[in-house]
Formats: structure tokens, sequence, C-alpha cells
């Protein structure tokens, strides 16, 4: 019943490389501008070319370490501040180093600065970071990763987009049992308009493994909040069918579906050092697409619950400090627990190049009041 949290017995195997993550939200990548940004604590730098399209490159300089963020981006090339070696911003390729006279046969093209995949979907920059490169690195072009970055699902042509972002104190691990955490609901996310502590009951909920994660099977959402009565009866639909996938390495998948409306998200929990992490939220969807407040009201309530999550993700880190021990319990930190092995499948399966074995054995009923 009782397990140590296996957080404690790893502390080194916070994050996992060879999966695309979010970066930073679009309107914060500028065209002519180059702009700082953290993952899995490398330090990188973001821009946009001319097209629009948008790159990454390691925040270092190959010759003697200079933060290329310091330097500037002029067309399609960046340069650094220290002896102006000028890399093409895609591939990060060498395409001059000014000190060289015409005699010096230096082959610069084979010079590269560290450069990461790129690719924009639905308001945010996503950026591949793969496993950490054999040394000798600086001469290699990258290997493009094999698997696209992540969407947001939609149902229809027509849709409404909307984000949010908050940065959160405390291990990517802590912030992603978050997400998927139901017993603490009733006690943080406590609202009029949403449930209060007294409407706590048993709730018995269907799971089953899914590629890479599991899922909390379709089903008709809580009956004891009011949104869901209320989407029932504008949407005409007999039924409201739900499903929350987690998958790894940090997503959180939501899709609620009543008759041809639909709400659809994708949530991720980013490390960004060991010690810091941050939640975006990218919600698309098609109901009251014509009422002309709803996308302020859902990001009202989208903002407040993860703003609730924040606060106590902050307390949380000060008990944390001094590395408490920790306990995981039956049946509502099941999902906790098998994040924990789900990463340690992965890691096994990337250290010994043997298949992923996946640790959720078959579908499972799981009990909690909440
Ligand atoms: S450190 Fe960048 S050019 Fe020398
Ligand atoms: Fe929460």
């Amino acid at each position: 019943m009782f397990e140590e949290s296996p957080q404690r017995k790893t502390p080194d195997s916070l994050m996992l490389h060879g999966f695309w993550y979010r970066a930073l939200p679009s309107e914060r990548v500028r065209r002519n501008r180059i702009q700082k940004a953290i993952l899995l604590e490398i330090p990188l730098v973001l821009g946009r070319d001319r097209q629009g399209r948008p790159f990454a490159l390691q925040d270092a300089c190959p010759h003697r370490g200079m933060p290329l963020s310091c330097g500037r981006f002029e067309n399609n090339q960046v340069e650094c501040s220290y002896h102006g070696w000028r890399f093409e911003a895609h591939s990060g390729q060498c395409k001059l180093i000014p000190s060289l006279t015409a005699d010096q046969k230096l082959n610069v093209d084979r010079i590269y600065a560290g450069n990461y995949a790129c690719e924009e979907h639905d308001g945010f920059v996503w950026v591949f970071i793969p496993e950490p490169g054999p040394s000798g690195a600086g001469f290699t072009p990258r290997a493009d990763p094999s698997i696209a970055a992540p969407e947001v699902p939609k149902f229809s042509d027509k849709f409404k987009l909307a984000f949010l972002t908050s940065d959160l104190p405390g291990s990517v691990d802590h912030g992603i049992i978050g997400l998927m955490d139901p017993a603490h609901g009733p006690f943080v996310h406590q609202a009029w308009w949403w449930r209060s502590r007294s409407s706590i009951h048993e709730k018995q909920k269907a799971f089953e493994p899914i590629p890479m994660g599991f899922r909390m099977s379709a089903h008709t959402p809580s009956s004891n909040s009011a949104p869901y009565k209320l989407l029932k009866l504008y949407a005409d639909a007999d039924s409201i069918t739900s499903t929350i996938d987690f998958t790894l390495p940090n997503r959180r998948w939501e899709t609620i579906r009543a008759g041809k409306y639909w709400f659809s998200s994708l949530t991720t929990v980013t490390p960004i050092t060991r010690r810091h992490c941050r939640i975006d939220v990218v919600a698309a969807w098609n109901l009251f697409r014509w009422v002309p407040l709803a996308p302020e009201l859902l990001k009202f309530v989208f903002a407040k619950f993860v703003e609730q999550d924040r606060k106590t993700m902050q307390l949380q880190s000060e008990g944390l400090k001094h590395n408490p021990h920790l306990m995981l319990i039956d049946d509502a930190d099941r999902p906790a627990k098998w994040y924990f092995q789900l990463k340690q499948a992965w890691m096994d399966s990337r250290a010994t190049g043997a298949e992923f074995r996946h640790p959720i054995p078959g579908p499972v009923t799981l009990k909690w009041r909440s």
C-alpha cells in the first residue's frame, strides 16, 4: 500500500531527453529579435527568420562559449558578439570567421553551433531535445527527429484557441504529479461555481494503458459540478464523454465531446531547471464560439485553477526543501506511481536499447474520494 516516492531515489533522472518540449509562446518569438529560453537546463536562443520560421540554437558560441543571445541576428545568421563568427540560424552551420586571412584554409562550414529542431503549433514554439550527443559535437549537423511535435486534437474546422502559462517552483516531477492527482481538487480548487469541500464523494474510474502512458477512459464527468450540467443542457446531448490521457514525458490531454461540440486541451509541465518548471495549457474548442465573452470566461477559469496549483506548489516547495520522506498511496496516488514507472521504463529502454516495456499490464478501476 505504501511506497516511498521514487523521486527520492533517483535525483538525477528528473528530465527526459529525446522528446519535443514547448519552449516559448509564439508571440514571444519575433522576427529580427533573439529571445532566450531554458529547457532541461540547456540555455537556448530562439528567433524567427524572414519567412517567420522559428529556429533554436544553444546559447553558447562553439568558439569560446559567449552566449549567442549577446550577439545579433541579421540575414538569417546569428553573429557572435565576441569575435564575430556567424552561424546560419536553422542549421547552426558556421558561415564566417572574420579573423581568417585569405590564405588560411580552415573549413569554416564544418563547424556547427549547437542547434535544435523547431516546430510551431497552436501558439507555441516546440523544440526537440535529443539525447546528449557524443563529445566531438561542434562538427556535426543535427539529426532531425523522426516524430513531429504534438498538437492539440481538433474535431471541426472552426474553433477557438487560447493558452496560458505559469512558472512553477519545484521539480518537474511534482508538477506532473499535480496534473494527475485526483485527491487535491476539493481542497485546492474550491470555488462556489465549481465544487465545495462538502461535495466530496466516492468515485470510481476506469483506466487503461495507452502507448507511452495511460488513459482515464471516456465517461460522463463528475455530476457534482455546475459547468457540466450546463454543458449537457446547452449541447442537448444525450451524453458527454471525456477522456484524460497522460503520455510521457509531460503531457496531459483532455477531450470533452457533447454532440457536435467539443473541447480539447494539451497541458504540459516542462522542466526548465532542476528546481523550476513551467505549466502551459493550450485549449481549443467550438463551444460557445459566438458568445462574445466565452474565451475570456474560460481563460479566467483556467487561470484560476492554474494559480491555485501554483500557490500550492510554492508552499509545497518549502516543505520539500529539506528532502523529507514521502509516500504514495493506493488508489489516489496510483497515477503518480504509474508516471514514475513509465519514466523508469523509458530510461531503461534507452539505457539497454531494449524495447519499451509498458509497466501497466491492463485496464484497471481505481477508487477514491474527491
Ligand atoms: S566566442 Fe563566439 S566568436 Fe569567439
Ligand atoms: Fe490542480
